[in-house]
């Protein structure tokens, strides 16, 4: 597995199973980039390409710019990845708000991916339920099955909304409760705005799903999605990849502010050394 280069005090403190706790947002960014890295090698040493989705919103943009940098760069096998997104908001790639645009502009066009390994949802189109059976056609192109018949990321990335909403998938609107569709096209009424998103099936059906979460603003949400019992549960707590520990999240201590770490879990990254979790050296997620 590819050393990538922890030199920095990337550290992570596991303080619930799938929990790890960063120092700040950069350390996030870096875990998740060297995340990206080893997921690539792992994956494509196994099926020979590495399929991953990517988040929208802001969390990502870190880590997007540490894979298109020096350090990270060349560590990935750019013609053997394929880009996906787990949602897009329904504005044009030039747009500033489009997921594809961001991801475009700090990640894909730095890295030596073919443009035909870059599957952005076009959530613009006029027909966007139109636009959205064209992207169940090209995850059914590109991915492979799970015996349930939905498609196999082997990583998506996903950030959560303080209102517990990831990729699309919004508390209250019917998206959440799909079962059958890839790809749903929400209209976000606290956005006013039509959304694209993957469906809980595939999401659930992807080999990893790691959540990018930083900042005070998010505490509250993630001790609820993460120690409480909401009743229904928010849509980030209804993801649940069917291979067991699959769901990982990356926080940074001011997310995890309000949260109970289980007696006898780690605690503080500080005072671990540099790259490590317990009892392996080297892999820090
Ligand atoms: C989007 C997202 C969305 C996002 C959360 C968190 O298109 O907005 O995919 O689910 O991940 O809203 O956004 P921030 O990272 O900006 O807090």
């Amino acid at each position: 597995m590819a050393d990538t280069g922890g030199t920095r005090n990337n550290v992570a403190a596991e303080i619930l199973p799938g929990v790890h706790v960063y120092a700040n947002p950069s350390e996030v960014a870096r875990g998740a980039a060297r995340h990206f890295v080893d997921y690539a090698w792992q994956s494509i040493a196994k099926d020979g390409q590495f399929m991953v989705a990517l988040s929208g919103g802001n969390t990502p943009r870190q880590m997007f710019e540490l894979l298109a940098s020096d350090e990270f760069r060349a560590q990935v096998d750019w013609p053997k990845v394929h880009v996906f997104w787990s949602d897009e908001r329904a504005v044009p790639p030039t747009n500033a708000q489009s997921n594809y645009g961001v991801a475009r502009r700090e990640l894909l066009i730095r890295v030596p991916i073919p443009e035909s390994n870059v599957h952005r949802m076009e959530a613009e189109k006029a027909n966007i339920g139109r636009a959205a059976h064209d992207y169940e056609e090209v995850l059914r192109e590109n991915l492979d099955l799970d015996d349930r018949g939905f498609p196999r990321f082997h990583l998506v990335f996903l950030g959560m909304g303080a209102d517990g909403h990831t990729a699309s998938l919004f508390p209250g609107t019917r998206a959440p409760r799909q079962t059958s569709r890839w790809v749903s096209t929400p209209f976000v009424t606290k956005m006013n705005m039509r959304r694209m998103t993957l469906t809980l099936p595939v999401l659930d059906a992807a080999r990893r799903v790691v959540f990018l979460v930083v900042g005070a603003e998010k505490a509250q949400i993630v001790r609820e999605v993460l120690q409480g019992n909401a009743d229904p549960p928010y849509p980030a707590q209804q993801v649940q990849p069917r291979e067991p520990g699959q769901k990982l999240f990356l926080v940074d201590q001011a997310a995890a502010a309000l949260l109970k770490p289980l007696p006898g879990g780690d605690t503080d990254p500080s005072q671990k050394p540099a790259g490590t979790t317990r009892g392996r050296p080297g892999r820090s997620v």
